[in-house]
């Protein structure tokens, strides 16, 4: 198969390294890829949403699949727009419609997609400009924390989660005042929950379902979960809570409802269900679904599964996924994110980054690097995922710092209490 992979970040590599060892993967293209997935496949500079630039080079490349790694494209409906085209409807599309994308597209779609569904979540209301007086109502009834989400995509900062009433009051006149424009023209307003959160990863033909091994990321810059929120600085899996009994708690509670769910509702959905979980006193409980893989996540998530994965891609295009084998390795496996000195705030591009010949026991996946006249630099916040397998997490962690230390570029940053939580 010839196939075409979406995005440019360190769950793109991850998916590469991963597509590119199957015997089923003739020619892999990665548009636009980073300095990293050019030893997968080959890179083609055209934008993840620029569809039409898409679609013209899978007609040209007699592109058999396309596998896409960010929401932002299922959101704006690539999988409808290749279906919709006589000339791109034959290829596979790995990744929901824009009816599926939307449990990602709108929290307000999602909270009441579970509510149809009888799936835990925490209780809410959703509020809009018009509503604002009872929004601040419905706040009073509530205990601190509050949690204020934007409806729409505000690339990851859409969550607010506030100490004070006070606070809590001021952010949603804000937010439905346009502090994310239109991504918060609603908002949720939702019962905070409190537990350790987990990812389950669930590949779909709209119909069987295959549950990948769960993963457990680090969102926040400092360590012991403290400072700014980022795009992840690290992941562990398997995650210690999620044993066997809890995950037949997911299974029954949330994938199953879930995909009979989209079912019913007849939203075509062939691609990855993340599913943003919370383990409260033991039950799990769902705070967000994603309609792709998470990162830092795949960058652990990759190395656990045997199975080929081109071979669960076709599964998943020709609704037989249930005839497909899927099989993990036992070991763990950790990644570890080494940052831009000042991310997530403001930090400089443009570093070189050397001693990446050096690392031997651990996979380097590429998040924000370019090459550069001949030498691999940064071009962003999260640069590199170190990536390891061990024994257990203390094995792959102790490997994944030894050779992160071998990576050097300037004001490099990255959490060394990545696993100790668990
Ligand atoms: P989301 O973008 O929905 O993943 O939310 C971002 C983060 O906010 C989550 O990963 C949680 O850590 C936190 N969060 C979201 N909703 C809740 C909630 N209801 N209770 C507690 N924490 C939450
Ligand atoms: N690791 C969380 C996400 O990908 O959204």
């Amino acid at each position: 198969m010839k196939i075409l992979l979406l995005g440019s970040g360190g769950r793109e590599h991850a998916l590469a390294w991963k597509i590119a060892q199957s015997k089923k993967c003739e020619k892999l293209y990665i548009a636009p890829g980073n300095a990293g997935t050019e030893n997968c496949g080959e890179n083609v500079a055209i934008g993840v949403n620029e569809f039409d630039k898409l679609k013209d080079f899978a007609i040209e490349r007699q592109i058999d699949m396309v596998v896409v790694g960010p929401e932002d494209p299922l959101v704006n409906g690539i999988y409808d727009t290749f279906k919709d085209d006589s000339r791109t409807e034959r290829i596979a599309i790995i990744g929901p419609s824009k009816a599926g994308a939307v449990l990602e597209g709108s929290k307000d779609f999602a909270k009441a997609f579970m509510q149809r569904h009888h799936i835990p979540t925490a209780a809410y209301k959703t509020f809009d400009s018009k509503s604002l007086a009872e929004g601040l109502a419905f706040l009073e009834t509530l205990k601190a924390p509050y949690v204020l989400k934007a409806d729409g995509l505000a690339a990851g900062k859409g969550v607010l989660i506030l100490p004070t009433l006070e606070e809590a009051k001021k952010e949603l006149r804000e937010m439905l005042g346009g502090l994310f424009g239109n991504a918060s023209a609603r908002v949720v307003v939702e019962e905070f929950l409190s537990g350790i959160e987990c990812s389950v990863f669930v590949l779909t033909d709209g119909e069987h379902y295959k549950i990948l091994p769960e993963a457990k990321d680090y969102k926040r810059i400092g360590e012991h979960d403290t400072g700014l929120n980022t795009g992840g600085m690290g992941s562990v899996s398997p995650v210690p809570f999620a044993t066997a009994e809890w995950m037949q708690k997911v299974e029954n509670r949330i994938i199953r409802p879930t995909v009979e769910g989209l079912k019913t509702e007849r939203i075509d959905y062939k691609g990855f269900i993340f599913f943003g979980l919370i383990n409260v006193d033991g039950d799990p409980m769902v705070i967000e679904y994603n309609c792709r893989m998470g990162d830092p996540e795949t960058e652990s998530v990759m190395l656990r599964l045997k199975s080929d994965i081109v071979d669960l891609f076709e599964g998943v295009d020709q609704g037989d996924l249930d005839q497909r084998p899927i099989a993990f390795d036992e070991r763990a496996a950790v990644c570890v994110m080494l940052v831009s000195g000042g991310y997530p705030e403001k930090y400089v591009k443009g570093y070189e980054i050397s001693g990446l010949e050096k690392v031997e026991d651990s996979v380097v996946f590429h998040s924000g690097t370019v090459v550069k006249d001949g030498s691999i630099v940064t071009s962003g916040g999260r640069v590199i995922a170190v990536s390891s397998y061990g024994k257990d997490k203390e094995e792959a962690l102790r490997k994944s710092f030894t050779e992160a230390a071998k990576i050097e570029f300037q004001d490099k940053y990255y959490r060394r209490d990545i696993g100790q939580d668990l």
